[in-house]
């Protein structure tokens, strides 16, 4: 079964409310990169709230939206087929990002709420990836969402109304180890006061803080900074 098979559904209800403050500082990390010949690749694009994101920021941008769960597809691909601007410059590839068939160059990489699903391993790899491909100007902007493994108790992470139904996100997790979180997600749909639906998902994901990204990616030859919830990473001067 696909991760996401629980989750597509709600997932931009939540999300929304989620990923405001984040989605600002996407937006001020990208704004005035040069993107002419070069894809953007959106690294775990989900439904295509960060696709779209991408779209509005940098306007001449082609964009490769890469993701592989097949419940968050059906979702991106209305959201791309729908407008006529997002149809011409967003391609969406269905697989990992480390099995993409990605040009040798790219302007720009985006892993917004991705990065918790990359095992250490996984991550070398990624930052191996974009040390190959960002180009000279280029930038890669990564999303730190949990950076350490400690429990978090059931929170309420989102009210969001669609007509007469209100839905609500709440998560909790567990630390597994020094490294990974197991995460409960439920969601609980209202229609005028009667829930209508509740369902609920599990996730294992990995922490990384800010730290460790800069010094993993630094062993790569990429260099960075941080603002609230981001690491913008860079290629080094020194490197090629
Ligand atoms: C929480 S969603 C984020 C969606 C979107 N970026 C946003 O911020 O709304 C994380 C996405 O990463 C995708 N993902 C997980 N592993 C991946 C990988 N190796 N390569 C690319 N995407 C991956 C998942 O399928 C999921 O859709």
């Amino acid at each position: 079964m696909s991760a996401y098979a629980v989750t597509a559904q709600f997932y931009d209800a939540v999300a929304s409310e989620q990923q405001g403050a984040v989605n600002a500082q996407i937006t001020e990390a990208l704004i005035g990169l040069e993107t002419a010949g070069h894809p953007v690749i959106d690294i775990g694009a989900g439904t295509g709230l960060t696709t779209q994101l991408i779209a509005s920021a940098l306007p001449k941008a082609e964009i490769f939206a890469i993701e592989p769960d097949p419940a968050m597809r059906p979702a991106i691909m209305t959201r791309v087929w729908s407008d006529p601007d997002l149809r011409r410059r967003v391609s969406i590839l269905p697989m990992s990002i480390l099995a993409a068939p990605l040009p040798p160059v790219v302007s720009a990489a985006v892993a917004s709420a991705t990065l918790v699903h990359f095992s250490p391993s996984e991550r070398e790899q990624l930052w191996a990836l974009l040390a190959a491909r960002l180009s000279r100007t280029g930038r890669a902007v990564i999303e730190i969402q949990s950076p350490f493994a400690k429990d978090v108790p059931d929170t309420r992470i989102a009210t969001e109304q669609v007509g007469h139904v209100v839905y609500e996100g709440w998560a909790s997790a567990r630390r597994v180890d020094d490294a990974r979180l197991h995460w409960r997600v439920r969601y609980v749909a209202r229609f005028n006061g009667v829930e209508i639906d509740r369902q609920c998902t599990d996730y294992v994901c990995w922490t990384v803080s800010a730290e460790q990204v800069l010094a993993e990616a630094a062993a790569f030859g990429l260099a960075g900074y941080t603002t609230n919830n981001l690491v913008v990473l860079t290629k080094a001067m020194s490197a090629g």
